[in-house]
């Protein structure tokens, strides 16, 4: 269908047929989102209401946004990012798949935060956020807006933490489900999307050998595993910095060396930052490297290594190749920045393959539904999805996988229910 009768701002309206041919082929990888897609085109959950999704705009989000349309709500996408749009995908949704897109890859914070009002203006029923910028805008700026609030689902660890600040501040109007801590999103996405899509978005930048290199893991969450297994599959040391006692033990046993960032700093080169917090890698840390040291971030927003110390100590800043910026610090001595300090997955490869997004997106799809056919019921809090939806995924995946499971005899069943029987 090819409709514009509806607003959008993207780059390029010719890049569609590029995009069609790439959501195309995510499409196969995501055979889950497809049969709740087509259960969703029969029964219309969505009808009548407003949905904005702000997410990473790519071949994956695309699959989510047609599966929301085909529930039957008038949808609009913004980017959740200003360097991970694929600006042939934003022009396949406008053109082809007729929904309203606001993403540009580029585009300055102020563009993005416009998006964002411009989003909040469609008076949306429902809400998928990634990061939680929309919801927070919504409550900060236009809380009357949020009075029709169905709810609002979130995608990340950073935006469950803001959606819980927000729940303990009692400033939370509306129910919010948070998708990331469902099993079937957080042990696939964050550990084999982020871990595989990490290395991807490096490589790509840079074409650097991992093998033999000392990589600096800072957290060691389910995104800090996933990088730290795939980089020492690649013959990588791995050093994890890491804040938390119980996750830092892991790390050790996991037979990976474990150190204060300053004392990493001066062993590693390259350094990847998954914790959600802030100047996790500050200045002191920056000026310890050697020369030549990487440095990039996969956490979601680009506040992790502190950018800003680092261009005032800078005396020099240089364009390598696209995604890689050096900053000399002191005579001869520079530091490589990939992707501006954004997420480097995203910034400079596709993140996460379609395969996980499957799940993740499935999740979403089902959040949305959940609160749909919860209106009225839930309380101003974050929910989980129900454990049974958990399950309901996995299964359907593992489906589509051709892979086959046992199930639990009536005996053992038996057995599981009872205290009794013992030695
Ligand atoms: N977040 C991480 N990877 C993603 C992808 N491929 N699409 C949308 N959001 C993402």
């Amino acid at each position: 269908m090819t409709t514009t009768s509806f607003e959008y701002s993207i780059a390029d309206i010719s890049l569609a047929s590029l995009g069609a041919q790439r959501v195309k082929w995510a499409a196969q990888e995501m055979p889950v989102l497809k049969q709740i897609r087509e259960r969703f085109e029969r029964e219309k959950p969505f009808k009548g209401k407003k949905l904005v999704a702000c997410s990473h705009i790519t071949t994956e989000t695309a699959n989510l946004a047609i599966t929301l349309k085909a529930g039957g709500c008038e949808t609009l996408l913004i980017a959740s990012n200003p360097l991970s749009t694929q600006d042939d995908v934003a022009a396949w949704l406008v053109k082809e798949a007729g929904i309203s897109t606001f993403a540009i890859k580029g585009e300055s914070i102020e563009t993005y935060r416009k998006h964002v009002e411009e989003a909040l203006n469609f008076n949306p029923d429902l809400i998928i956020d990634d990061g939680s910028d929309v919801v927070a805008t919504l409550l900060q700026k236009h809380p009357q807006k949020a009075k029709k609030l169905i709810g609002t689902t979130e995608e990340t660890t950073t935006g469950i933490h803001r959606l819980k600040s927000m729940e303990k501040d009692g400033v939370l109007t509306f129910p919010a489900i948070a998708v990331n801590d469902s099993q079937t999103k957080y042990l696939f996405d964050n550990r084999y999307g982020t871990g595989q899509s990490t290395l991807d978005g490096i490589l790509r930048a840079t074409n650097i050998l991992l093998a033999g290199k000392n990589v600096v893991v800072v957290g060691f969450g389910w995104c800090g595993r996933g990088i730290a297994s795939r980089a020492r599959g690649h013959g990588a040391q791995v050093i994890i910095a890491e804040v938390n006692p119980i996750k830092a033990l892991e790390a050790v046993m996991e037979g990976y060396k474990v150190m204060p960032i300053l004392e990493a700093a001066q062993a590693g080169d390259i350094f990847i930052t998954v914790t959600g917090n802030r100047s996790v890698i500050d200045i002191e840390a920056l000026k310890a490297m050697k020369d030549g040291a990487i440095v990039c971030n996969s956490g979601h927003f680009d506040l992790e290594i502190d950018l800003q110390a680092l261009s005032q100590s800078a005396t020099k800043r240089e364009i390598m190749r696209p995604f890689v910026e050096r900053f000399e610090l002191s005579a001869g001595k520079g530091i490589f920045v990939l992707g501006e300090g954004r997420l480097i997955n995203l910034a400079a490869a596709e993140g996460h393959p379609s395969c996980v997004m499957d799940l993740s997106f499935a999740n979403q799809a089902l959040a949305i539904e959940y609160l749909v056919q919860n209106q009225g019921k839930l309380e101003n809090k974050v929910y989980t999805l129900p454990p049974q939806i958990d399950q309901e995924l996995a299964e359907l995946k593992l489906k589509s996988l051709n892979v086959n499971i046992d199930q639990l005899t009536p005996a053992m069943l038996e057995y599981m229910n009872s205290w009794q029987l013992g030695t």
